[in-house]
Formats: structure tokens, C-alpha cells, sequence
């Protein structure tokens, strides 16, 4: 098999990788879907389950990911690749790179649709197009602007240009200028969104909310299945995403450390955003149970009612927007770094070709919404948008926790000890073990029995 040459891009520093990887993870999973599923699945106990996840399956993989890119240094498929002939293993470990790769473009699609919506509920709320508005309305809107293909379609198409245009722009007049100038503003926007939740919503309602997990009440079957999907989801895990981001990691930095730092970034912003979004909620007298219409439902009801609303609604739909545009980078570049590797049109031409491609896989998403709307059920749960929910289900549900078991598994059994020791830098002997341990057994086991039983329960 050949393997095109190594990749000699590297970002300019450490914090430049750290900024870009939380810009990576943190994104609509923790804005938008941490909140709504923990609204859904009853606050509390769903929160326990995830952070669980998060410690004993999603930083171990992630490492193990970054580690990977970093030896490999080549696109998800070709840093595979090598390692596979390094260490003599089977050519099927391959599945990993492009199952990835794969997940990563698939995800962009519908990514980018929900993106474009944060950008016209920007537009609305500046505007003052909700501004006063009853809650029928709020909602009646939302559900209109959805279902209007014409209306979502620009908006998508607008999303899929920024982030061609910040990948075409390549590694350093790119991506890291971007996360150097975006992950800062997300922050002050953040504390400035969670300041106001302190000082004028039902802090301490949603306080509770989130963190007395009522264990009177029976976790649903799935729960444990989308709490471990969303695990993966939310660190950008089995994509590609942090394999690339690992590959322009300059040697000898302690992969570690930088992980840990993703981790508990990504956790915090998403038990931030639930802290801003339910004392709104509640103090709004609304439902947090909603789904995904939590932020553009719920939440714009809030708004179009508080003082300050059009300001403080701005700012949300901003931060969300920003959160997504860091995200969307890194689901696109593992692909145009394959494609980089295999074509040689060139990072510009590349860039904007695969963002089309994306961007016509994401117009049966939008349609999802609107005239190809179609019902089915999965382990027990009815879905309503047709494609959209499959391509949902099949990245969140399946492919990403298959491909972190892979992954995992790939690290744990097949890779030589030596190699493993020296990249991952570990600073004490038992790091190394626990690690070890976590990603024989612990992720694929766990993983899997999660996985299984939801399919029977
Ligand atoms: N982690 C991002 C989020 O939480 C989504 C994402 C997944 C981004 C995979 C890149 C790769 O929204």
C-alpha cells in the first residue's frame, strides 16, 4: 500500500492545538443538544451518566486519538495506514480513517443546516422580529422558518461558505487565526450570557435541574445509548476531527495534559450553557423538557419577553453561532486532508469542491424539515424528521460509538507498547496503566454493552 508523504504542517504552539481542539469539541453538542437531552431525560440523572462517560471512555479515546494523528502525521486514513504497516497488523484497521472521515462529512451536513438556523435567529433577534411576541408565536414562527426550504437553504449554503473559506485559507491564515480570535470571544460571551442567568434568572432552579438527580424516576432505554453517543459527539471523537488536529501537534508535547484541558473545557461550556439556558427557562415559567426547539423555541420566548432581550438574545444566538463555525472546521478538514493527500488539487480548490459536496448532502436535511418530512421509529423512539434523524442515528448512534470501540481497541491490543509509552507522555508509570486498562477493556466493553442492551431493551 503507499503512503503519500508525512504532513509537515504544525500549528504555531501548544495552546494553539488546545484552543483549536476545544474549539473543536465545544460546538452545537454542547449548546444545543446537551441541554435539550438533559431537559428531556430528566436533568439530574442523565447528567451523572454523561459525565461518567465523559471521564472513563471520552478522554482515554481521545487521547488515544490524538496520538495517533500525531504518529501517523497524514489525513485519518493515511496516519491509520502507517501505523497499521508499523505494526504489522490487519489492513481492516483501516475502517477507523475512513469510517471517521466518513462520520465527520456526514455529521457537516446536517451540522451546518442547524448552524445556518442559529444565523437567522441571529438575524431575527437583532432585528427585533420576536421582540414582544406570545409564545404561540415565537414557536409558530420557528416551525415556519423550518419547514421554508427557500429561507433555510440560504442560510446553509452561507455557513458551508465560512467554513470552506476559513479551510481554504489553510492551517496557520486559517484555522488558527480563526480559533484565535473565536474561542476568546465565546468566552466573554459566555460569562456575560452566565452572569445575567445569576443575577436575573431562576439560578437555583436550574441549578437543581441539572444537578439533583432524581433517581426515583426509571432511566429510558436509549438514555445510556445517547449519553455515550454524546459523549463521542460532543469531545469530536471517532471523526477524524482530533486525529488530524493531533497530526499537526508539534513532538514532545505531552498529550495528556492537553487533553485534559479539552475535556474539562468542553464539560464546563456544556454544563455552563445548560446553567444559562434553564434559569431562563425556568424563570420563564416554560417547559425545559422541549427537544431539540429548546433554544429556538423555548428560549426566544424567554427572550422576547425579558427586558434586555434583543441584546442578551444577540449575544446567545452569537455565541452559538462562533461555537458551531469551530466545530464545522473540524469536521471538514479530515476529509480535505485526505483529499490533499490523494488528489493534489490543491488546499483551496479542495476545500471548496468537498464543502460542495457536503453542502448537497446537507439539502436533504434541510428537506427533512419541510417536504420530505416522514416518520419512523428507532429502539422505541418515534422520529419525525426521515434523513435528517437517520443521519443522526447512524453518526451518533452507531458509527461513533463503533468507530471509538475500534479505536480503543486498535491502540490497546495492536499497537507496540514502546510506541504508545513515548507519544502519550504519560507523567507517572500509573497514568499509563489506567489508560491502558481503559482503553483494552473498560471503553470497548462498556461501549458495547451499552450498545447492545439498547438494542434489546
Ligand atoms: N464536538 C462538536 C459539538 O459538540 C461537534 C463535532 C463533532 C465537531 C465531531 C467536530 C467533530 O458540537
Amino acid at each position: 500500500m503507499s503512503v503519500p508523504e508525512k504532513i509537515q504542517a504544525r500549528w504555531s504552539s501548544r495552546w494553539v492545538f488546545i484552543l483549536a481542539a476545544t474549539g473543536s469539541a465545544v460546538g452545537l453538542g454542547n449548546i444545543w443538544k446537551f441541554p435539550y437531552m438533559a431537559g428531556k431525560n430528566g436533568g439530574g440523572v442523565f447528567v451523572l451518566v454523561y459525565l461518567a462517560c465523559i471521564a472513563l471512555v471520552g478522554l482515554p479515546i481521545l487521547m488515544t486519538e490524538i496520538m495517533i494523528g500525531r504518529k501517523g502525521r497524514g489525513s485519518p486514513v493515511n496516519a491509520v495506514r502507517k501505523l497499521i504497516r508499523e505494526s504489522g497488523a490487519s489492513r481492516a484497521w483501516e475502517f477507523i480513517g475512513w469510517s471517521g472521515m466518513l462520520a465527520g462529512a456526514l455529521i457537516l451536513s446536517y451540522y451546518s443546516v442547524i448552524a445556518g438556523w442559529t444565523m437567522a435567529y441571529t438575524v431575527k433577534t437583532v432585528t427585533g422580529q420576536l421582540a414582544g411576541l406570545p409564545p404561540d408565536q415565537v414557536s409558530g414562527q420557528f416551525e415556519a422558518f423550518v419547514s421554508d426550504p427557500k429561507q433555510v437553504l440560504v442560510w446553509h449554503t452561507a455557513f458551508m461558505l465560512m467554513t470552506s473559506g476559513v479551510l481554504a485559507r489553510g492551517l496557520e491564515h486559517g484555522l488558527e487565526k480563526a480559533v484565535k480570535f473565536l474561542m476568546p470571544s465565546l468566552l466573554l460571551l459566555m460569562l456575560g450570557l452566565l452572569s445575567y442567568a445569576i443575577t436575573n434568572a431562576d439560578f437555583s432552579a436550574g441549578v437543581n435541574f441539572l444537578f439533583a438527580p432524581d433517581f426515583e424516576k426509571a432511566i429510558e432505554p436509549g438514555v445510556l445509548v445517547s449519553a455515550i453517543g454524546h459523549a463521542f459527539f460532543t469531545l469530536s471523537i471517532a471523526m477524524g476531527a482530533m486525529m488530524i488536529y493531533g497530526s499537526y501537534l508539534p513532538d514532545q508535547t505531552p498529550i495528556f495534559g492537553a487533553a485534559a484541558i479539552v475535556v474539562v473545557a468542553d464539560t464546563l461550556v456544556a454544563l455552563c450553557a445548560g446553567l444559562i439556558i434553564f434559569p431562563i427557562v425556568f424563570a420563564n415559567g416554560l417547559e425545559p423538557a422541549e427537544g431539540p426547539g429548546l433554544i429556538f423555541q423555548t428560549l426566544p420566548t424567554a427572550f422576547a419577553q425579558m427586558p434586555g432581550g434583543i441584546f442578551w438574545g444577540t449575544l446567545f444566538f452569537v455565541l452559538l453561532l462562533l461555537a458551531a463555525w469551530t466545530s464545522a472546521i473540524s469536521l471538514l478538514e479530515p476529509a480535505v486532508s485526505w483529499a490533499l493527500e490523494r488528489f493534489h488539487l490543491g488546499r483551496s480548490m479542495t476545500s471548496w469542491l468537498l464543502g460542495g459536496v457536503v453542502w448537497l448532502a446537507g439539502v436533504l436535511t434541510v428537506m427533512s424539515f419541510s417536504d420530505w418530512a416522514f416518520e419512523f421509529s428507532f429502539l422505541g423512539i418515534t422520529k419525525e424528521n426521515g434523513i435528517f434523524d437517520m443521519i443522526d442515528i447512524l453518526t451518533s448512534i452507531i458509527m461513533l460509538p463503533v468507530g471509538g470501540i475500534l479505536i480503543a481497541l486498535f491502540a490497546g491490543w495492536v499497537l507496540k507498547r514502546e510506541m504508545i509509552e513515548e507519544l502519550l507522555g504519560l507523567p507517572h508509570d500509573s497514568l499509563y496503566r489506567i489508560w491502558r486498562v481503559a482503553v483494552r477493556y473498560v471503553a470497548p466493553v462498556g461501549v458495547a454493552i451499552v450498545m447492545i442492551t439498547s438494542l434489546f431493551a
